[in-house]
């Protein structure tokens, strides 16, 4: 079996935190057990993109159960956990290609040994598969039947490609699923991102003003857990209902130049370019942190902030000191790199079992359906939505009420009145 990780000797590390992750995701265990009886996938070959993290071990895993032959490469250089990919080798019998730290020709160089096995699914965080396969890999795309993505960002862009007409093979947006968007990008990355910040520069919270640029789901979730840890929070937005609704959920909203003059820490999480630029370096206060969470790391211009600077040194493990030409400090956490993945471990496993359960079912729908579907980008059936908020409720043990017969009949009537 050929495969690229850091170092095999972590894989009894990283199996027993793949456990640990396991223990949290009850509705993906479900899954694995029906995958491993009905082998929904025997034949078919999956590439994954993904974060290699404890909990997209267990999703593999549950392909695998499920008859797959699987191979992962990871969905940025700087998300690999070295002892999970380790795992996944020795224990799980799955090429993994993905090793922290990774440069950008590495990167690219393991995303294509993944499509090296001719997948017929392709699942993506960011829809770096997609990309390489429509740019360099065109071969194998008679292959395929469809794929899955499971970020905004990869979302957007393979709707744009469906749009230009240039998309080859149906994808289902995991994303969209409200049992992923509304719980991983919101509870998940609220509270990863500031696990992130904390474990790279272990600042106290309480009264810093927290500058958050972005109020979609994500931005929404850190925006709540900053404000719980005591910061002060200021949204920036450029959409004015999102900006209304930060007003209203009680966040100072203004302009990113004036945030720039009072924040202490900035997050960015809107998935646009440029967002921090040289403008709002020269006005930050001495001693500013900034770090991005959305997908890309080009949230933050560092060739601007580079180009504003005098010199810079790693102070921390994430943390780099860069000194402006006055002297004045900015630290710039994870090189602008996904902080949640970089410094900490990504989204806690109880979440992910909702994202992979969808991954995993939306992969198992494509291989009774795909050959049905158009190049279009296509929703999680909701019935898949539907059953995962179930079992997810069932496994936290939380009963619900059903609507009585005659409730339903009001509901779809409309004769009673007063
Ligand atoms: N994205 C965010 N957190 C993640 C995690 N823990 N595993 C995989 N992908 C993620």
């Amino acid at each position: 079996m050929i495969y690229d990780v850091k170092d095999l000797n972590l894989a009894g590390k990283g199996k027993l935190r793949m456990e640990w992750a396991g223990k949290f995701m009850p509705v993906l265990g479900i899954i694995k057990k029906q995958f491993e009886k009905e082998k929904p996938f025997k034949g078919v070959k999956i590439s994954a993109c993904l974060h290699v993290t404890t909990e997209t071990a267990n999703l593999m895993e549950a392909l695998k159960l499920g008859g797959a032959e699987v191979a992962l490469t990871a969905s940025n250089p700087l998300s690999t956990q070295d002892d999970a990919a380790a795992a996944l080798v020795k224990h799980v019998k799955i090429p993994v290609f993905a090793i922290k730290g990774e440069d950008h020709k590495t990167y690219y160089k393991h995303i294509n040994q993944a499509l090296d096995i001719k997948p017929q699914i392709t699942m993506d965080d960011g829809a770096d598969l997609v990309s390489t396969i429509h740019s360099e890999r065109r071969d194998l795309l008679e292959n395929i039947i469809g794929g899955t993505e499971e970020t905004t960002t990869g979302v957007i862009r393979l709707k744009s490609m469906a749009k230009e007409k240039v998309l080859s093979y149906p994808i289902i947006a995991v994303n969209d699923a409200k049992t992923k968007h509304l719980f991983d990008n919101r509870y998940g990355t609220g509270q990863s991102t500031i696990d992130g910040i904390l474990r790279a520069t272990n600042v106290l919270l309480a009264g810093l003003n927290f500058v958050i640029a972005g109020y979609g789901w994500c931005g929404r979730g850190v925006a709540m857990r900053a404000n719980g840890a005591g910061a002060k929070v200021i949204v920036c937005e450029v959409d004015p209902l999102r900006a209304l609704e930060a007003v209203m959920d009680g966040f100072q909203v203004m302009s990113l130049e004036e945030a720039a003059k009072v924040g202490d820490v900035f997050v960015t999480v809107t998935g646009d370019k440029s967002v921090i630029t040289g403008e709002h370096f020269l006005k930050m206060k001495d001693g500013a942190i900034v770090a991005n969470a959305g997908h890309f790391n080009i949230e933050i211009d560092i060739p601007a902030l580079n180009n504003l600077s005098k010199g810079k040194r790693q102070i921390r493990d994430f943390v780099e000191e860069y000194i402006l030409q006055d002297g004045r400090k900015i630290y710039l956490l994870a090189e602008g790199r996904l902080i949640n993945l970089a410094s900490a471990e990504g989204h806690p496993a109880m979440v992910m079992d909702m994202s992979f359960a969808n991954q995993a079912l939306s992969a198992q729908y494509l291989v009774q359906k795909g050959k049905s579907l158009q190049n279009q980008v296509y929703p999680v059936p909701k019935d898949i939505d539907e059953d995962i908020a179930s079992m997810k409720l069932k496994s936290l043990g939380v009963k619900i009420d059903k609507l009585t017969s005659e409730q339903k009949k009001y509901l779809a009537g409309w004769q009673e009145g007063t």
